[in-house]
Formats: C-alpha cells, sequence, structure tokens
C-alpha cells in the first residue's frame, strides 16, 4: 500500500512540475506571423509549442516599420529616434517555452525587446516584440515606406518565399541600395 501511495505521490509532483514549469511569455507580432500573413504556420504549428490568441493589439509607443529588402520583409527598426513612425497594429499572443525558443530561432537575427500593447478593451500589457538591432537612418527618413498595420501585398509589395525557411535580414548594403536604386527592388 504504502508503495502504492509513493508512487501515486510521485505521480501527483510530477504533474505539479509539469504544470508548475510552463511558463507563459506575451509576444506581440506584427508582420508576417500574423494571421492569413504567409508565416502565420509558424504560430499554429502545434509540433512547435503552445500558442494562446489574446487579442489585436497597438503598441503604446510610436515605432518605424518598413516593408523592405528584395523579399519585402516588414520589420520594425530599433530607431534612437524615438516617438517616430506610428503606433503599430499586431496581434497580441501568449505562448509556452517551447513556442518562444522556435520564435528566437525564427528572429535570430532580430533583437527581443520588452515594450507595452494596448489591447482592443484598452487593457495594457507588456510584451515582447522582435526589431531589426541595427538603426537605418535613411530608410527611417523616408517616410513613403514606413507603415502602421502591415499585410502581404501593402502597396504593391508581395512578401517572398525563402528557398529555406530562413528569416535572414537583409544587410545594410543592400537597404543602402533598397532606397537609392530602384531596379534592385523586387516588387
Ligand atoms: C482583429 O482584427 C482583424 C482585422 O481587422 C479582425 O478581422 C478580427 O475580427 C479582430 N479580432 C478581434 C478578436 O478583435
Ligand atoms: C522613398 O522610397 C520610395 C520607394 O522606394 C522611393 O520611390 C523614393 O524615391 C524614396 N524617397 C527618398 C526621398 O529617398
Amino acid at each position: 500500500m504504502w508503495v502504492f501511495s509513493i508512487v501515486c505521490l510521485q505521480l501527483a509532483l510530477q504533474l505539479v512540475g509539469a504544470s508548475g514549469s510552463e511558463m507563459r511569455t506575451k509576444v506581440f507580432v506584427y508582420g508576417t506571423l500574423k494571421k492569413g500573413e504567409p508565416n502565420h504556420e509558424f504560430m499554429t504549428d502545434p509540433a512547435t509549442g503552445k500558442l494562446w490568441f489574446i487579442d489585436n493589439a497597438t503598441t503604446v509607443d510610436k515605432f518605424v516599420m518598413f516593408v523592405s529588402s528584395p523579399r519585402n520583409i516588414p520589420f520594425i527598426v530599433n530607431s534612437e529616434e524615438k516617438n517616430e513612425g506610428y503606433q503599430i497594429k499586431g496581434e497580441l499572443y501568449e505562448v509556452d517555452d517551447q513556442k518562444l525558443a522556435i520564435l528566437d530561432d525564427i528572429e535570430r537575427f532580430y533583437t527581443k525587446i520588452d515594450i507595452d500593447v494596448t489591447d482592443s478593451k484598452d487593457v495594457i500589457h507588456a510584451a515582447k516584440i522582435y526589431v531589426l538591432p541595427k538603426t537605418y537612418p535613411k530608410l527611417e527618413a523616408n517616410k513613403t515606406m514606413n507603415f502602421d498595420n502591415y499585410y502581404n501585398g501593402i502597396e504593391g509589395r508581395w512578401y517572398i518565399e525563402p528557398n529555406e525557411k530562413v528569416f535572414d535580414v537583409p544587410s545594410s548594403d543592400w537597404l543602402e541600395e533598397d532606397e537609392s536604386t530602384e531596379s534592385t527592388i523586387s516588387f
């Protein structure tokens, strides 16, 4: 009988351990990971962890968002010029540790920073967001390429899939080209 009790106790402890270790992290997505966008499958794939949609949300602070590079990738610049750009519209999720690790890998060329977002009921949430680590002053100065609510095909900028699912970040070189040489832009 006591053996059975110990087994039960161990099982119970394992269950507590399993649920207790499940950390949830709030993540705000603004680009191709949103619903209906080209990489949303990375969010929903049950093989790569769990996620819970919370709400549509908007950043409290303004950010500069571009859709650029030969692949028309949407990205937010971690601008030194705070209060430039727009309050960005996107989606707020909670993810488990496994899904967060996958997102960290997908967004490995980006920096994960802490921001505040407002949901549709005006509740403020602290959330993670992936932004480009560098600043691009010339690109940031061009307001015609700056958006507040991404969707694939915005201003004719259709997302181009990589050969492999690698979320490469454009080098600063071609970002310079991008703004000076129209012919290098593939849209
Ligand atoms: C979020 O925004 C999308 C696009 O505007 C809309 O279709 C959807 O109903 C919204 N979802 C919620 C939960 O408000
Ligand atoms: C801003 O970007 C657009 C689109 O690439 C381009 O047509 C325009 O010439 C750029 N403006 C400046 C001032 O560089």
